[in-house]
């Protein structure tokens, strides 16, 4: 098995192929002056299966173009299988037709990767299950929800006396396996208002069964897919605090850290946020509450069977 990796999130890469007894095989990534990328394959991979490590993460369109130019260098070159590893799939949140006129960008994305002649895909915590019906091939779809729960074990003892939140009705599903993974740790969600065409967050409260489990509380742990701006997570801490809770701490997947995120969230009531590495974070858009988790062993232990 042969494993490369884009640019986008070579860490992560280094590490799945360290914890497969492996070492990243080389590519030739060259940047012409207009910003047109040549993507060349240094590794010999006839007849051998193969793994790309790409996250399309911001910037998307050219994460997604590098990853497009890989497997094709690798097909050409004689792969036997593909295997694409995209931690963080961009595009994922326009899955369907929001409002007339829209494209569905997801679907684009989805139709490009499989016309490129992958295998498999292998991506962390979708936005919705149902993204996976976008594909026709097999979509390995794995969660960092165990790795969270293994690290709230270890923080809070009194882990149980926590309100799990999901700062919208859409990521009830993902509380609801976390409450389980937790003990049957109780579970909130809120219901979130976004205007589509401002992203602004316009109202938030709690949904109807929900507030006495909050009010109850010892802390509470807000769980997230992702966090782009941080208007999500602060729209909820806000809401939380008014129930009179102090200790608030997020869990979320994908840093995409976008604009004043880091402004945001390290000025918010936040005690603390924890996110994993499916999206590399530079350097200047870290701040001192952060927490970042390691996905690399999970994609490795999937690789493998
Ligand atoms: C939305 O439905 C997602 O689950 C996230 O809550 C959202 O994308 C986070 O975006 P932001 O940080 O910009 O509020």
């Amino acid at each position: 098995m042969k494993i490369f990796s884009g640019s986008s999130n070579k860490p992560l890469a280094e590490k799945i192929a360290k914890s497969l007894n492996l070492n990243l095989s080389p590519c030739e990534i060259f940047i012409f002056p207009d910003g047109e990328r040549r993507i060349r394959v240094l590794d010999k991979v006839l007849d051998d299966d193969v793994v790309i490590v790409q996250s399309t993460s911001p910037l998307p369109d050219k994460n997604y173009m590098e990853l497009f130019f890989l497997v094709d260098a690798a097909k050409r070159a004689g792969a036997k299988n593909i295997t694409v590893v995209v931690p963080y799939l961009g595009y994922q949140r326009q899955d369907h037709l929001f409002r007339i006129g829209e494209a569905v960008s997801l679907e684009v994305i989805a139709k490009t990767l499989e016309a490129t002649g992958i295998n498999k895909l292998i991506v962390f915590d979708l936005h919705s299950i149902k993204i996976r019906e976008n594909f026709s091939i097999p979509v390995v779809h794995l969660t960092a929800l165990s790795i969270f729960a293994q690290r709230i074990k270890e923080l809070f003892k009194d882990y149980k006396d926590s309100v799990l939140i999901s700062p919208d009705m859409g990521g009830i599903r993902r509380i609801k396996i976390l409450s389980e993974l937790l003990d049957n740790t109780p579970y909130a969600a809120i219901e979130k208002n976004r205007d589509l065409a401002t992203g602004n967050i316009e109202s938030s409260k709690f949904g109807t069964e929900d507030s006495g489990f909050v009010k109850n509380a010892k802390r509470a742990l807000i769980v997230d897919d992702m966090i782009s701006t941080g208007r999500t997570i602060v729209a909820a801490v806000d809401l939380i605090i008014k129930t009179g809770i102090t200790e608030n701490f997020v869990f979320a997947t994908h840093p995409v850290f976008s604009n004043e995120s880091k402004e945001i969230l390290q000025n918010s009531k936040l005690s603390k946020v924890f996110v994993t590495d499916t999206i590399k974070i530079p350097e200047n858009k870290k701040f001192e509450k952060l927490e970042v988790l390691s996905v690399a062993g999970e994609i490795a232990k999937n690789i493998k069977n």
